[in-house]
């Protein structure tokens, strides 16, 4: 009896100051198992007198019913401290600022992109895209450039080798082949602008043989120059975020424009610092003019019942004129470090609501 009241008194003990569950299991085993203390004591019970039998059976049997319910609420215990310490080990204070700052950003001409793309749809323009590579047709025949005409050479174009049937393909030279490519595909009226890469063998301070351009294409049956003037000036103020804009045209030539122009925009410098919509200085910002009528019959439009304009703006240089990068050639050298301090973060796309940058 003696001997079963103190092997209950150290298996409470035991208990209690187990501090884990495989102790805890250990204990299960050792007292309450199918081979524990109890169990035995139980077991070498025949030799007693049945009066001392039945109380040494009750004993034991109050002894196990104790053990056992020590082990569970101790169990229930280190489980509890267990996932205490454990979230106390696994917290994140998400307030603190992350430790190490992304690299890079957004590029200046994609920000610049982006910009142009939330002004333009807010004008209703949808957004086209073509390939890199492109073939004489689009790239010229179909822009009413002439066959053997010079500016298909002023274009400074890259070409690929002829394949076996003698057909040179091409790196775009501008994205006015994307203009064919919706107008041969789709039906008008159109309002699209394309923005994307474009090559030239070119490459000096102010030039790089691969940039970017944004075309415009508005076909309708009574669009005039008029409206390439508002969406312009309405476009340069929203970009510029200015509300003074003074613009000119300047007539030039382009075979698949008639007529043709240039635009410009009044700007002052002031040491570093350009101003761009006032000032007493002009600054070519685009081409453009009322798309050839030849043009239009080569997508199969007819143009005594359509009309309309396009026109080209080099991206890159409105981001180095927005953004006050100094050199072009720096835009392309894939140097982090510049991207650091150029870049843009990529969890702000611009939009007309919030701003554009
Ligand atoms: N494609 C012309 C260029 O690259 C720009 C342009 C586009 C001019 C559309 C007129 C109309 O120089």
């Amino acid at each position: 009896m003696n001997k079963i009241e103190d092997q209950k008194k150290a298996a409470l003990q035991a208990v209690s100051n187990s501090s884990s569950i495989e102790e805890l299991e250990a204990l299960k085993i050792q007292y309450i198992g199918k081979e524990g203390i109890f169990k035995l004591i139980l077991r070498d019970l025949g030799g007693l007198p049945p009066e001392q039998k039945r109380e040494v059976g009750a004993t034991a049997n109050s002894a196990t019913q104790a053990v056992t319910n020590a082990i569970i609420l101790q169990k229930g215990a280190l489980e509890a401290e267990h996932l205490t310490k454990r979230l106390e080990r696994e917290r994140v204070d998400l307030s603190l600022p992350s430790a190490t700052r992304p690299k890079g950003g957004v590029h200046p001409t994609m920000q610049v992109m982006d910009e142009m793309i939330a002004i333009f749809a807010d004008m209703g323009f949808e957004v086209a895209e073509g390939p890199d590579i492109e073939d004489d047709f689009h790239n010229f025949t179909a822009l009413n450039f002439p066959e053997k005409h010079p500016a298909r050479e002023m274009h400074d174009t890259f070409f690929f080798h002829p394949n076996e049937g003698g057909v040179r393909k091409l790196l775009r030279t501008h994205t006015s082949p994307v203009q064919i490519r919706t107008m041969i595909s789709g039906k008008p009226p159109f309002r699209l602008i394309v923005p994307g890469r474009v090559f030239r063998n070119n490459s000096d301070q102010t030039h790089t043989p691969m940039f970017h351009q944004i075309e415009g294409l508005v076909i309708d049956k009574t669009i005039h120059m008029g409206h390439l003037k508002w969406v312009f000036d309405t476009f340069i103020a929203r970009f510029f975020e200015t509300d003074k804009v003074i613009t000119q045209f300047r007539p030039h030539h382009f075979p698949f424009t008639e007529p043709s122009a240039e635009m410009d925009v009044r700007y002052t410098r002031n040491g570093n610092e350009l101003k761009i919509g006032d000032g007493d200085k002009w600054m070519e910002i685009l081409g453009s003019g009322m798309v050839h009528p030849n043009v239009l019959t080569a997508c199969g439009i007819d143009p005594n019942e359509y009309q309309g304009f396009a026109f080209g703006m080099g991206v890159d240089r409105l981001a180095m004129l927005k953004y006050g990068v100094p050199d072009l050639r720096d835009m392309f050298a894939a140097d982090t470090r510049w991207l650091n301090h150029y870049g843009f973060s990529g969890f702000s796309a611009p939009n007309s609501v919030s701003g554009l940058s």
